[in-house]
């Protein structure tokens, strides 16, 4: 089985490539962050209008040493997107950062949520010197919530009306996920 394709036995239809976006999938992952970003309630407090084009959304889809996209793809379509960010500051970058996770609905309670937030934390846990994973999460978002926590991470505070959206204001979780200290060592 090739390294990059995780089967999640215990969902039927389940079979999905996760690996790392590039600039080519650059259309493709535009396009599943703009529902992403137009979905009601809304899941992320970025509006789809201020969305990079997509000559920036190329750029940004390089790989580098601290930041990389993941995409899952089913016979060939990109169904969802989770991004892993490494704190830049040199004290801070014990820590990483997932953010912007989504499926696309008609893929969903099938596994890929956890495939991509599983193969987002192997590339941490395999990087030196992260020894913790942070995110935040729209309190309404009760899935997602369930997802992390079932992968280990905890809530460890709530930030109160981070953004508002149409007259509503939107309340977010705090999660992180400690690693063990074998991860421990700063490069
Ligand atoms: C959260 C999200 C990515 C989950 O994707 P998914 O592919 O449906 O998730 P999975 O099938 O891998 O489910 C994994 C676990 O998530 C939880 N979960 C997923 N959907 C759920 C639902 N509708 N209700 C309750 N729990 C749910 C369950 O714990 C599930 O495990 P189980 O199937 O063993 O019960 C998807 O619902 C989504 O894109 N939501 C909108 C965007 C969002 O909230 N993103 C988070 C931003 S921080």
């Amino acid at each position: 089985m090739n390294e990059s394709q995780i089967i999640e036995p215990q969902y039927s239809n389940a079979l999905f490539d996760v690996r790392v976006l590039t600039l080519i999938d650059a259309e493709a992952y535009r396009t599943v962050r703009l529902s992403a970003l137009r979905e009601q309630p809304p899941a992320f407090g970025s509006l789809p209008e201020d969305e990079p084009n997509l000559t920036e959304t190329a750029a940004r889809l390089i790989e580098s040493d601290d930041r990389c996209f993941f995409g899952a793809f089913q016979d060939e379509q990109l169904i969802g997107i989770v991004r892993l960010s490494r704190y830049a500051a040199p004290n801070e970058k014990h820590r990483a950062y997932l953010a912007g996770l989504y499926v696309m609905t008609p893929f969903r309670r099938n596994g890929c949520g956890r495939a991509l937030v599983r193969k987002a934390l192997s590339r941490a846990a395999n990087t030196p010197g992260i020894r913790r994973v942070n995110l935040t999460v729209v309190t309404q978002q009760e899935a997602a919530i369930r997802l992390y926590q079932s992968l280990g991470f905890q809530i460890y505070g709530t930030e109160q009306e981070t953004f508002s959206r149409a007259g509503c204001f939107y309340d977010e979780h705090l999660m992180t996920l400690e690693f063990n200290s074998e991860n421990d060592c700063n490069p």
